[in-house]
C-alpha cells in the first residue's frame, strides 16, 4: 500500500461505468496528487462526478480540449472555473487570439494548458494531415505560442520533454501523458511513449497516466512501483 501522496502522477479516470468511476476516485484519489477526468465521464454523469473527484482531496483536471472560437472558449473556461477545476486543456493549435482568451478568462483561478501534439500521432499521421516537419518541431513551436499567449502550461508527449524544457524556461508546466510501463501491458493506440522515470527526469512537472494504472491487475502494486519510479 502506496502512503505518500504522489503528487505529480494525474490519473485518467477514462470508463463507461458509474461504479467503477467511483471505485478509482476512492482507490486512487488519497493516493495522487491529481485525477484528470474527461468527455467520457463529464458527457455522462456531468458535474457531480467532477465534484465527487475532488472530494477526494486531489487536484481535478479537467480534459475537455477545448477548441473552438476565441468568445466560446472563454464561456466554456468560465463554467469550468465554477466547478474549482485546478487544471483544464484547450489546443494550442486553435490559434493565439484563442489561447490568450481562455488565459485570461481562467486569471489565477484555473491553470490553462495547451494541448500540442497528440500522443497517439506519429510522423505518418502528421504528413497524412498535411503538417509538415516532425512532431517535435509542432509541439515547439506550439508551446510557444501557448506560452505566449498566457497559458500555465502544455501537454506533450515525453519525447518533447527535454527539449521544451530547455527552449522554454522552468516556469512553463510540462504535462506528460504517453506514460508506459515494462510491467504492464495495455491494448494500445499511444505512439510517443516513455517509462515514468524517463519522463520525470526529462523535466515533466506532472505525468498522466490511465490505463497502467487503471487496467493493471494489481492497481496496488502499480502505485507502489511508481512510487518507487518516482522518487
Ligand atoms: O490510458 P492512457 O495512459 O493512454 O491515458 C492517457 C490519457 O491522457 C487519456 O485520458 C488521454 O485522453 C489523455 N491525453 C493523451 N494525450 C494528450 C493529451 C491527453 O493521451 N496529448
Amino acid at each position: 500500500m502506496t502512503e505518500t501522496r504522489l503528487e505529480r502522477i494525474a490519473v485518467a479516470l477514462d470508463t463507461d461505468d458509474r461504479d467503477t468511476y467511483s471505485d478509482w476516485c476512492r482507490l486512487f484519489g488519497p493516493r495522487v496528487g491529481v485525477l484528470k477526468v474527461g468527455p467520457r465521464v463529464v458527457l455522462r454523469w456531468g458535474r457531480d462526478a467532477v465534484r465527487e473527484a475532488a472530494a477526494t482531496g486531489a487536484d481535478v483536471f479537467l480534459d475537455m480540449k477545448f477548441h473552438d472560437i476565441p468568445s466560446t472558449v472563454a464561456g466554456a473556461v468560465g463554467a469550468a472555473k465554477e466547478l474549482d477545476v485546478t487544471y483544464l486543456t484547450v489546443h494550442a493549435g486553435g490559434g493565439r487570439r484563442m489561447l490568450e482568451a481562455a488565459a485570461e478568462e481562467a486569471g489565477d483561478e484555473v491553470r490553462v494548458l495547451g494541448i500540442t501534439v497528440l500522443t497517439h500521432l506519429g510522423a505518418d499521421d502528421l504528413r497524412d494531415l498535411d503538417l509538415p516537419g516532425e512532431a517535435g518541431d509542432r509541439v515547439l513551436s506550439w508551446a510557444r505560442s501557448a506560452k505566449a499567449a498566457g497559458c500555465a502550461g502544455v501537454v506533450c508527449s515525453p519525447l518533447e520533454l527535454a527539449t521544451l524544457r530547455a527552449r522554454l524556461g522552468p516556469e512553463l508546466l510540462l504535462v506528460s501523458p504517453g506514460i508506459r510501463f515494462d510491467s504492464v501491458a495495455v491494448a494500445d493506440d499511444q505512439r510517443r511513449v516513455a517509462s515514468p522515470s524517463a519522463a520525470l527526469r526529462a523535466g515533466a512537472d506532472l505525468l498522466v497516466i490511465g490505463r497502467p494504472l487503471t487496467q493493471a491487475p494489481d492497481p496496488e502494486a502499480a502505485l507502489a512501483a511508481l512510487a518507487e519510479a518516482c522518487e
